[in-house]
């Protein structure tokens, strides 16, 4: 904790000390510090030197972002925003209601942005009408990542029920590996935390407790079994859990480790990036219960108002961000699926395919979901509260799954 609360202030201080920026550059702020993230990034900073921006790149380790989010707040207190800033869902309507944000409306007007890009995301990027982000992909939580290696032999198949993940977890675990590869950080536990209420209430039930924030929902008892699951997956983690990052759990799947990781698509960009392929060496399957259902997260980067000098630079990241070669280059590399609906899908790989269909599957009948854990289902403040409660119960702080329905009934209430 002190050691991260070092190198934030040491992150801020730097960020404060940034000079002014020169013509044709973009100063980009972002949490994409893994492998597989950093890999997906060198393709747009790639793309915009060719176009004769240069990068500057403010990078805040901490997957989902929290602490890049600090950082922002930092900078932009200080009257010295980044050019364009890596955000998630309820985010970026915070920053815009604050009046801080560009406006890319020409832009996209000019490039025809609001024919290709779905509605669930433009509800993020945009803001009175106004284009304030420009969307880079579409990420979804409920997956599994898997060694194909451990599954063979152990003769197991991708579960398709909770029984079968159980029993499958349960097998691993017999065969003396890691069953659930995880870091216990309270985006992590959140993430888990996103699948385990789809499958155990269905997707309306996912609705009503994560996006309408109903209170008979989150006080049910479909909510307590939900809770009851997540104490069983703690059951499978290895006592060396706490803090770990998220690419470090993938890594433990990736070398044979551990035989499953519960994570976003992002996950995927570590394999890829570790040379290994899907089918054959690792799998990719929806988390057991959730097939036909997404619940997703778009990265997107707002723009901050940076006066007449940064525009142009500026204008040119949001134009590359969008182009639908890049997000097709981007994409593949990074793991999830094009922002763009026009992006052809032949050059994906088949879990690439699959978010593919899935996607259009889940939009097309009404069960695209907005990610709790990654800010796309409710705002920054409720989503801490679920954090907390979740992070809390899974590390045994809360005792029990009645206990924990309380708290996370007063915790949303309190936070709205
Ligand atoms: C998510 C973000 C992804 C990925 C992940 C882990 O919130 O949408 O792009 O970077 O965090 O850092």
């Amino acid at each position: 904790m002190r050691r991260m609360l070092l190198s934030m202030t040491a992150a801020v201080a730097l960020s404060l000390a940034a000079g002014p920026l020169q013509a044709a550059e973009v100063e980009v702020l972002h949490w994409w510090t893994s492998g597989g993230e950093a890999a997906a990034l060198t393709v747009l900073k790639k793309d915009l030197e060719a176009k004769g921006v240069t990068w500057k790149d403010m990078p805040v380790a901490g997957g989902g972002g929290t602490q890049a989010m600090t950082v922002l707040r930092a900078r932009v207190s200080s009257g010295e925003p980044p050019t364009a800033v890596q955000m998630l869902g309820f985010d970026i309507l915070d920053w815009a209601e604050q009046g801080v944000v560009g406006d890319l409306s020409e832009t996209a007007a000019a490039d025809g942005w609001d024919a290709v890009v779905p509605a669930a995301l433009q509800k993020f990027s945009k803001y009175d009408d106004k284009w304030i982000a420009a969307p880079v992909n579409v990420h979804s939580t409920n997956w599994i990542w898997a060694n194909k290696a451990i599954f063979d032999e152990l003769g197991l198949a991708p579960p398709t029920s909770w029984d079968e993940l159980i029993a499958a977890l349960d097998k691993i675990k017999g065969a003396g590996k890691i069953a659930l590869a995880h870091g216990g950080q309270n985006w992590q536990d959140a993430t888990i935390f996103d699948s385990v209420v789809l499958t155990t209430g269905g997707p309306d039930f996912y609705k009503k407790s994560m996006i309408d924030l109903d209170a008979e929902a989150l006080g049910s008892d479909t909510m307590k079994q939900v809770f009851d699951r997540m104490t069983q997956l703690r059951g499978y983690v290895d006592p060396n859990f706490p803090g770990r990052d998220w690419n470090l759990a993938s890594a433990m799947v990736i070398k044979g480790e551990a035989g499953m990781q519960i994570m976003g698509d992002w996950a995927k960009g570590e394999f890829i990036n570790a040379g290994k392929k899907p089918g054959t060496d690792f799998l990719c399957f929806r988390f057991p219960g959730t097939q036909g259902n997404v619940t997703f997260n778009s990265d997107q980067f707002v723009m901050f108002a940076v006066g007449d000098e940064g525009r142009p630079a500026q204008i040119e990241l949001a134009k590359a961000i969008m182009s639908p070669s890049f997000q097709s280059a981007f994409n593949k590399v990074k793991g999830s699926v094009p922002a763009r609906t026009d992006v052809p899908v032949d050059d994906f790989d088949d879990c690439g395919k699959k978010a593919m269909a899935d996607l259009k599957e889940a939009a097309a009948s009404d069960r695209l979901m907005g990610s709790m854990a990654h800010g796309h289902a409710a705002p920054a403040a409720v989503k801490n509260a679920v954090y907390d409660v979740v992070t809390n119960h899974f590390n045994g702080e809360i005792k029990t799954s009645d206990e924990a329905v309380q708290q996370l009934v007063a915790a949303v209430q309190a936070a709205q």
